[in-house]
């Protein structure tokens, strides 16, 4: 733990922000419901914290992708390591994201997910990183726009730590 971390956005901010967005969920969603699809591992707190904060009819499920090494750079290739367990057809989705960045990741699980004939699909992520983008996603909502720095916390990773941290910080 020898990296000098500084907060970019506290826990109460980001807190707020996801109260924000689970209030336009709840609206939104409040008769039809909805089935949420977390990528893991970076997107499990924002997520948990979402889900808790619905009214809304809600259920879950979960895929595993990854396409940074343990650097801070894009290998570029988007390794997937974990199906969701149950169908998607006919059912409302939101795809649930950490940040987005080069959009590789979003690109290649929205394509996979549309075959699967789900009902709707969004996107929508804690974080955005527009400085980065490679290949073009559109997004339905987003917590925050940040810079083109390497950001953890919040499930965020540098090399599989500092995820558990309650707010976004940036290692300087
Ligand atoms: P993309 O495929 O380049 O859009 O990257 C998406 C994935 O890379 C995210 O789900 C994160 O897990 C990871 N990632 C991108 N930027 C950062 C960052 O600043 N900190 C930690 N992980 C990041
Ligand atoms: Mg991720």
């Amino acid at each position: 733990m020898n990296d000098n971390i500084s907060v970019l956005i506290s826990q109460e901010e980001v807190e707020a922000r996801i109260q924000e967005m689970a209030d336009v969920i709840s609206e939104e969603y409040k008769d039809k419901g909805v089935h949420l699809i977390c990528i893991l591992k970076g997107s499990v707190f924002f997520m948990c914290e979402l889900a808790k904060r619905l009214t809304c009819p809600t259920t879950m499920d979960f895929i595993c992708t990854s396409s940074y090494g343990d650097g801070t750079q894009s290998s570029g290739i988007v390794k997937f390591s974990k199906d969701l367990d149950e169908s998607i057809e006919g059912k409302h989705c939101i795809v649930v994201e950490d940040i987005l960045d080069s959009g590789r990741t979003l690109h290649y699980v929205i394509g996979m997910l549309e075959g699967r004939k789900p009902a709707s699909m969004k996107v929508i992520t804690l974080l955005d990183k527009p400085e980065r983008r490679v290949v073009p996603v559109e997004l339905d909502m987003t917590g925050f726009v940040v810079p083109d720095k390497f950001v953890v916390g919040y499930g965020l990773d540098y090399a599989q730590k500092y995820r558990n941290l309650p707010y976004i910080g940036v290692i300087e």
